[in-house]
This record gives structure tokens, C-alpha cells and sequence, in this order.
């Protein structure tokens, strides 16, 4: 099993160059089972549940080869047939296979797909999905551990969808849905986060006809046929604002790279609310803070409002800022289960439904600590790099699910990290479970 390890303290200088965005490669990489011919797509971030969405594109027949080292993929979808069916336990380990759903529904007008799985963050419905595929004439029954969904008369037609929730992932399959689809389909209350105009780039470069993403209100003329291209995936700004988020905690001055600065808006805000300085060039962004991080008050919101995937890493911060400081998370159904591993390092934090009150201390101390999801096990990273002695981190697997090479590129800006093997006994002797 392995852990990492973070001796705290030491401010960070230096560049880190940012990968692509996890979640607009979830959502694109299904989408190229609707287009024929090769798709050469770019600048894929090399994180495992990245790996795990292309073995199941291989599992219903595509094939899948790598170029650059494994940051761009080659998809041919000529080998999916109708009635393929991804693997029960592949599908489970995560939420975006959801998104073949969609994708067979859009080029086959008929799906067969596990219920979806991912970071435990509660209640995960997908009702939202279910009525946007039903909108366009496809029934859908859940038996068996499966989504069953089949357009009524043999093709999906468009139509008007409301989405009573600005759901990213309903947002992403009903437009893989509609792509092809009879007809004009709009989308009103859709999700405007930056994968989701990232998708609608891709499929327009494909061939398809989609309007307004960005906008809660998404156009789309269905099209007879999509044809192959070669497509660069934007920059992860979640990832982004982990590292900016690790420098307002560890101190120093870091350049982020590679990055779209519109994407970071409101996480920069609310960082320079914190007190942290943030200089703005065309493709990155330069990191400061040389004194202490001021309380503040977040609330979590569909994009362009402050990311709920940035909610752990900012509560690491503001358990270090001065005075206290408010969180309420409006987006996910339950958020907070890394707060007591935080409380192992001295943070002062307590919890009622949505809202987590934080009091600011001078500084945490290291402590074995064990990351129970994706942004959970950052928020730890991100608090150890400030403390007092060393963290452990163990679960690191749900870390690498969305942060490529998180040591070396903390390592490369100064920070005193490494991943190390641990037996079960010693895991066992730490208290820590798997
Ligand atoms: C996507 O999840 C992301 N995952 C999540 O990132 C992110 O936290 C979330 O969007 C919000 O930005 C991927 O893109 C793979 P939603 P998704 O549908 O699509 C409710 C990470 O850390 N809802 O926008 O599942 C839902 O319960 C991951 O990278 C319904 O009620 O999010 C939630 O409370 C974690 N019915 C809210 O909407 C539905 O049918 C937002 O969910 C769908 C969603």
C-alpha cells in the first residue's frame, strides 16, 4: 500500500505546469463512440480514472492506442456494436461512465450500462439524466445493477429538457443524446462549467451542431454523422487551484502553468480574499503569500460560482486563517468526511448539515491521516504542506483517481514529499484501513 509523506513548513518556488482537465476527458473521451473514423485526442491527463474510462471503451470495442507518453489517445469506435456492454465491475469504480449511456443512446439509440459509482459525497442521484433521456422518447428501467435505456421507436427525437438541477453529468448526457437525434433539443438550466464547452467544442469539430454551452440554455440540431479529428483537452483548473490553494498554505511564490485564467476566476477571488497574491498572465498564473491568510466566507456553487470541487482544499486554508471563517456547500450532499482527518492536525472545525464553522489556528501539526476521496485527499496534501512536522497520507489511490504525478510536481516546487510503501502491518499499527 502506498502513502505519501509531507514534511511541512517549506514555502514552494517554482513552476507547476498544469494537466489536462480530468472531467472534460471523462466526458469527451465517451463522446468519440459517436463519431466515425480515428480521433486523435490531446493533452489527456494521465490519472487512473482516466485509464479506467479507456478499458471501458475497450470492453464495448473500440480501439484505443497512445501517443506522447500516454497524454494523447488515438480512438477508433468502427468496432462498437449495438448490444456492447462495458464491464459490470469497470463501469462501477466511477460516476462518468454514466456517460456511455448517452453515447450509445446518441449513435445506437439503445443502452445498456452499469449504475455508476465514484467519490462517496452522498446522496448521487441520476433522475436529472433519466428525465432528459426520457424527453427525447428513450424508456429507461434500472434492473439489475443496470441502467436499461431504449429509444420508443427505434431514434431519439429532439425536444425542450429543463433540468431542475444544474447537473454537469445530466448536462453532458443528454447533449451526447441529442448530438444525433432527430430534430432540434435545448437544454435550459444547463451546467456552464468549462468541460461542458469543452465537450460541445470537441463534437462541433466533429461535425455536430451545438449552441450556447457556457449558457444555461444549450441548442442542439441533431446530425446524421460525425467524422473524426484530432481535439487538445483545455487544462484541469481544478487542479490549478489545488496548487494555488497549496501555496496559500505552505507559503512562497509559485508560477501555475498552462492554465485558461477565465476558468480561475472565482477561485482567484476568493484566494485573494485569503490574502494570497495572484498575478495574471496570458497562460498562467503567478502565486504569492508572504503573510497571514485572513478568515472568509465560501459558498459552494455551480460554475462560474466557487467550484465544490475546490471546497476541501479551501477549508485546509481557512483552518489556518485568521478568525473564523464560514463554508456552506449548496452543491454536494455531503461533503465534509475529511473534516475529522483535518481535526487529527489540530483544525478546528465543526460541521451542521451544509455549513462548517472554522476557526483559524496558527498552524496545524502533521498527523497520520487517510484520504477518503479525490478532493478530500488534496485538502490533506494541502494542509500537511503548511503544518508543523511530518503527514502521512494514506489512501492515495483516490488521489491519483485525478492528480497526475501530484509528488513530482510538488517536489519540483520545493516541497518536501515523497511516496513511500507501507506493509499492512505497519498500515494496521497506524491505525489506518485500506
Ligand atoms: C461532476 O459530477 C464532476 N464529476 C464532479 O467532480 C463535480 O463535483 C460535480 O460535477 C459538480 O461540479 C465529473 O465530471 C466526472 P452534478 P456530477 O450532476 O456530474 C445533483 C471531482 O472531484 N443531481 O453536477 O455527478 C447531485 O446530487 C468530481 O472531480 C441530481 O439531483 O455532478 C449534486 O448534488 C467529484 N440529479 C448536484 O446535482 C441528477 O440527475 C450536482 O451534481 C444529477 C445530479
Amino acid at each position: 500500500m502506498t502513502q505519501y509523506v509531507i514534511n511541512g513548513g517549506t514555502p514552494l518556488h517554482g513552476t507547476i505546469n498544469i494537466s489536462g482537465a480530468k472531467n472534460a476527458a471523462l466526458a469527451i473521451l465517451p463522446a468519440t463512440l459517436l463519431v466515425d473514423g480515428v480521433c486523435r485526442i490531446e493533452n489527456i491527463p494521465k490519472v487512473t480514472d482516466v485509464t479506467l474510462m479507456l478499458e471501458i471503451l475497450r470492453d464495448v470495442g473500440a480501439s484505443v492506442g497512445l501517443e506522447d507518453g500516454g497524454h494523447t489517445v488515438l480512438i477508433d469506435s468502427g468496432g462498437v456494436r449495438s448490444g456492447s456492454v462495458a464491464s459490470y465491475e469497470h463501469a462501477r469504480r466511477m460516476r462518468a461512465s454514466y456517460y456511455l449511456i448517452g453515447a450509445f443512446l446518441g449513435r445506437f439509440a439503445g443502452a445498456q450500462v452499469a449504475m455508476p459509482g465514484g467519490c462517496n459525497l452522498g446522496v448521487r442521484p441520476i433522475d436529472q439524466h433519466i428525465k432528459g433521456f426520457e424527453t427525447l422518447g428513450a424508456e429507461v428501467q434500472v434492473k439489475a445493477g443496470f441502467v436499461h435505456a431504449d429509444a420508443r421507436d427505434g431514434h431519439l427525437k429532439g425536444a425542450p429538457v429543463y433540468l431542475d438541477v444544474q447537473s454537469v453529468g445530466a448536462t453532458v448526457n443528454i447533449i451526447l443524446a441529442a448530438v444525433m437525434a432527430d430534430g432540434l433539443t435545448v437544454i435550459e438550466n444547463a451546467a456552464r462549467e468549462p468541460h461542458v464547452v469543452d465537450l460541445a467544442n470537441f463534437l462541433n469539430s466533429s461535425g455536430a451542431d451545438i449552441k450556447g454551452a457556457g449558457t444555461d440554455i444549450i441548442k442542439i440540431r441533431g446530425r446524421k454523422r460525425l467524422t473524426g479529428g484530432t481535439y487538445a483537452i483545455i487544462p484541469d483548473q481544478i487542479e490549478a487551484g489545488t496548487y494555488m490553494a497549496a501555496v496559500a498554505a505552505a507559503g512562497g511564490e509559485v508560477t501555475v502553468g498552462n492554465i485558461i485564467p477565465k476558468h480561475l476566476e472565482c477561485i482567484t477571488a476568493k484566494l485573494t480574499e485569503l490574502g494570497v497574491e495572484v498575478e495574471e498572465l496570458d497562460d498562467a498564473l503567478v502565486v504569492r503569500r508572504n503573510g497571514a491568510l485572513r478568515k472568509a466566507n465560501v459558498k459552494t456553487l455551480p460554475y462560474p460560482g466557487f467550484p465544490t470541487d475546490m471546497q476541501p482544499q479551501i477549508s485546509a486554508c481557512l483552518s489556518c486563517a485568521g478568525g473564523i471563517s464560514m463554508v456552506t456547500e449548496s452543491v454536494a450532499d455531503n461533503r465534509y468526511r475529511y473534516v475529522d482527518e483535518l481535526k487529527r492536525m489540530g483544525a478546528r472545525i465543526q460541521v451542521d448539515g451544509k455549513v462548517a464553522v472554522i476557526e483559524g489556528i496558527r498552524r496545524l501539526t502533521g498527523a497520520p491521516v487517510q484520504a477518503c476521496d479525490l478532493r478530500a485527499g488534496a485538502a490533506l496534501i494541502v494542509a500537511a504542506l503548511g503544518a508543523q512536522g511530518k503527514t502521512e497520507v494514506g489512501g492515495v489511490y483516490h488521489i491519483e483517481r485525478g492528480y497526475e504525478d501530484i509528488v513530482g510536481k510538488l517536489k519540483g516546487a520545493g516541497a518536501d514529499v515523497w511516496a513511500e510503501e507501507i506493509s499492512d502491518q505497519e498500515l494496521l499499527t497506524a491505525g489506518q484501513t485500506g
